[in-house]
């Protein structure tokens, strides 16, 4: 049988068959569920969901985050157009990340987006110098490194001293009082990202508490903030992971947050998408090679890198049900690299021709899908009840050569 698995109602290989493979598939009600946890677990703070674009930026997608209510975290101007072109509200928006060009903080200014989340002091007085420029004061809140271990992959964990991202805690009240004392700014809020996919929540919880110490030493100077922004990174289920419960996320914000007037914002990103997406990938050959076997498929690094850049695991399944024989196989695209690889040494039952879907593709896998190779990046749908629609068409060559030229 190969009709007997599917996304909400649509058997996966209708999908297959219909848009061709690599092919991303999401699920809408998936995607609304996740958001409506986070509403109602939070529900007695009330806070502003702000979905982290980067996770996935597709349009569509986006589309249906503003049609819930969603606000967005930003890293660049081009997230900005996204939103912006999705139908997003520039006053829900949050802007990250390390390196704000001139132009970005500009375009950011001219459509007056929520807020900036500062990550530097020559970051702070550029905004200031763009804001006066534009006759405009930049509402700003400082990211602050609380200097606390996410316990996660190193590449993704975002909060210690050694990191790129925000401003040394030691450092935080002096960056304040410059950025009051700046007349085109105004100091709004706090912010703080400490890693992703995190497993454990004590991490998250003894970031706030090391906010809420600073934003007591900033009350005392005069200076009162009006929101806390607590980032992303709850993990989800890859394999069997134990993920953070968000109730007990939710309630441990909220007795810290008790009898504060604090606005409350969050940025999740992969527990709002994760898994409510699948990659979808054809079998091409299999191989036996001398110590070991091979699944050839269709969907390589340059579809999915998360294995390859994070040791990333994504469990993998066959949507031909049929097959009984299992073997012990690395499960590998067809790009010229080792590291091209979706799983390693896990045991399958396929041949040639199945489908497979590769589960929880729906954060941090076409948002960082690259033309390596000169593959084309592929299609994506998004399905919702017994309905499915191309969201991004699977690009052609033709798109991929239309920026290059071949002078002389
Ligand atoms: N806010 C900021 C400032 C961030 O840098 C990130 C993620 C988020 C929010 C959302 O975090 P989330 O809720 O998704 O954990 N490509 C990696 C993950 C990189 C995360 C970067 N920042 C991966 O595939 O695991």
């Amino acid at each position: 049988m190969t009709d007997s698995l599917k996304c909400e109602q649509v058997p996966y290989s209708t999908l297959a068959a219909q848009y061709g493979t690599p092919l991303y598939v999401y699920s809408q009600q998936a995607i609304t569920a996740a958001f409506v946890q986070y509403q109602q677990n939070f529900a007695s703070l009330n806070p502003l969901i702000c979905y982290a674009v980067k996770a996935n930026g597709n349009l569509s997608i986006l589309r249906h985050f503003a049609s819930l209510g969603s606000g967005f975290d930003i890293v660049s101007g081009g997230e900005l157009q996204r939103v912006l072109l999705a139908g997003g509200d520039a006053e829900k928006i949050l802007f990250s990340g390390v390196g704000k060009s001139k132009a970005e903080i500009e375009l950011a200014l001219t459509h007056n987006i929520l807020c900036f989340n500062v990550e530097s002091i020559p970051e702070l007085e550029r905004i200031n110098t763009v804001a006066g420029e534009l006759g405009k004061k930049a509402p700003i809140s400082l990211r602050i490194n609380p200097n606390v271990d996410a316990k996660t992959h190193p590449y993704i964990s975002t909060g210690l001293k050694a990191n790129k991202f925000g401003i040394a805690y030691n450092d935080a009240l002096t960056a304040y009082q410059l950025a009051a004392s700046l007349p085109n700014l105004n100091v709004i809020g706090i912010d703080c990202h400490i890693g992703s996919q995190l497993t454990d929540l004590s991490p998250l919880v003894e970031a706030l508490e090391r906010l809420l110490v600073l934003i007591d030493q900033l009350s005392t100077q005069g200076i009162q903030l009006q929101h806390i922004d607590l980032g992303g990174g709850i993990g989800i289920v890859y394999q069997h992971e134990d993920v953070p419960d968000l109730k007990a996320y939710a309630t441990a914000v909220e007795n810290l947050l008790s009898g504060r007037n604090l606005k409350l914002m969050l940025e999740p990103g992969r527990s709002l998408i994760g898994n409510a997406g699948n990659l979808l990938t054809t079998v091409e050959y299999i191989k036996q090679g001398e110590e070991k076997n091979f699944v050839i498929v269709d969907a390589a690094m340059n579809d999915l890198i998360r294995p390859a850049l994070y040791q990333g695991y994504h469990t993998i399944i066959n949507t031909n049900t049929t097959r009984t024989k299992e073997f012990v196989a690395d499960i590998v695209g067809p790009i010229c690299e080792s590291s091209d690889f979706l799983a390693k040494d896990r045991s399958i039952a396929a041949q040639a021709g199945d489908i497979l879907l590769v589960q929880s593709a729906g954060a941090y896998a076409s948002s960082m899908a690259s033309n390596y190779n000169t593959r084309c990046r592929a299609a994506e749908v998004l399905v919702n009840g017994g309905e499915h629609h191309l969201i991004r068409q699977r690009e052609s060559i033709a798109d991929l050569l239309a920026t290059e030229k071949a002078c002389l």
